[in-house]
């Protein structure tokens, strides 16, 4: 694979040891004690609100990508999950590839496709990192990821990565901040101030990067909404305390008990929507 010549200056190793010591802190293993089962239920979680109203979070990316997008468009995806984007964006264009590296995730993705009549979504269960350029295939008009970032130790190779297969636009979503019953908690149960330790914004260092390679990125700010069950909010509260503390029955107990207090209601999250025209 061929970097861009000035990526390895030597301005960029703060940015990256933040990237890794941010990276470390974001993928922690999460350690639950009260439930065997947690993982299955939570993945289930995510499929569901993936699909909330209507896949809201996704129509609102393809929206703002609109310009780039036509009834012709080839689409690679990279790490898709339950299919919060490649939904609404399969109504959008001709076709969609998507490598999905989780066996669970390509499950789930398949029943949502299935439940949503989806026919233009090829499903590739591969590692991206494995994958050579000629196994992905190239000339895809969009190569694009959602809340993905984290999930890739050299953010540099896959922004590269990305390009090389792209022969029009790349574009990256990525949730903006974490919503405040997370928050409270996590102090309450830690007794530490919460400083962004599980945050999803990831953006602002691929722009870093795209700007040093002298890319011109789009950047669009988009709110959708999510609203959980009780249970749903405890085990979303409890998969990111399980980052720092194992959660048993007690303190289960205790995020009952605050999810109790506050009432459940939808709420308004935002992401980060950006694109920019790959390299010939
Ligand atoms: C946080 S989820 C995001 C799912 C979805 N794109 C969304 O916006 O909700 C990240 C997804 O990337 C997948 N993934 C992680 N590393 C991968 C890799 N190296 N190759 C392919 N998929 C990967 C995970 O299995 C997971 O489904």
């Amino acid at each position: 694979m061929t970097l861009p010549d000035n990526m390895n200056g030597p301005d960029w190793g703060c940015v990256r040891d933040a990237w890794e010591e941010m990276r470390n802190r974001r993928m922690m293993p999460m350690r639950i004690g009260y439930d065997p089962e947690f993982r299955a239920k939570l993945a289930e979680d995510h499929r569901e609100i993936a699909g909330y109203n209507n896949y809201e979070y996704g129509r609102m990316a393809v929206e703002a990508l609109g310009e780039i997008l036509d009834s012709d468009s080839r689409v690679l995806e990279i790490g898709a999950g339950p299919g919060t984007l490649t939904i609404p964006l399969s109504g959008q264009v001709k076709q969609i590839v998507v490598v999905e590296s989780s066996d669970a995730a390509v499950a789930s993705l398949s029943k949502n496709l299935l439940g949503c009549r989806v026919e233009n979504v090829e499903v590739m269960n591969r590692n991206w990192l494995e994958m050579g350029e000629r196994e992905v295939g190239d000339g895809f008009d969009l190569v694009v990821c959602s809340h993905f970032l984290w999930q890739m130790k050299d953010l540099k190779r896959h922004l590269a990565k990305m390009e090389e297969v792209s022969r029009g636009h790349c574009a990256v979503i990525q949730p903006a901040g974490r919503d405040s019953m997370v928050k409270e908690m996590w102090t309450e149960i830690t007794g530490e101030r919460y400083t962004g330790e599980f945050d999803p914004d990831a953006d602002h260092f691929a722009y870093l990067i795209l700007r040093q390679w002298g890319r011109l990125v789009d950047v669009r700010n988009v709110n959708y909404s999510v609203e959980r069950s009780f249970d749903q909010e405890v085990r979303y509260i409890a998969s990111f305390i399980g980052k720092s503390v194992e959660v048993d029955s007690r303190m289960k107990e205790q995020i009952e008990q605050y999810v109790s207090l506050k009432s459940l209601s939808k709420e308004t999250q935002s992401a980060v929507v950006m694109w920019w025209e790959s390299p010939v």
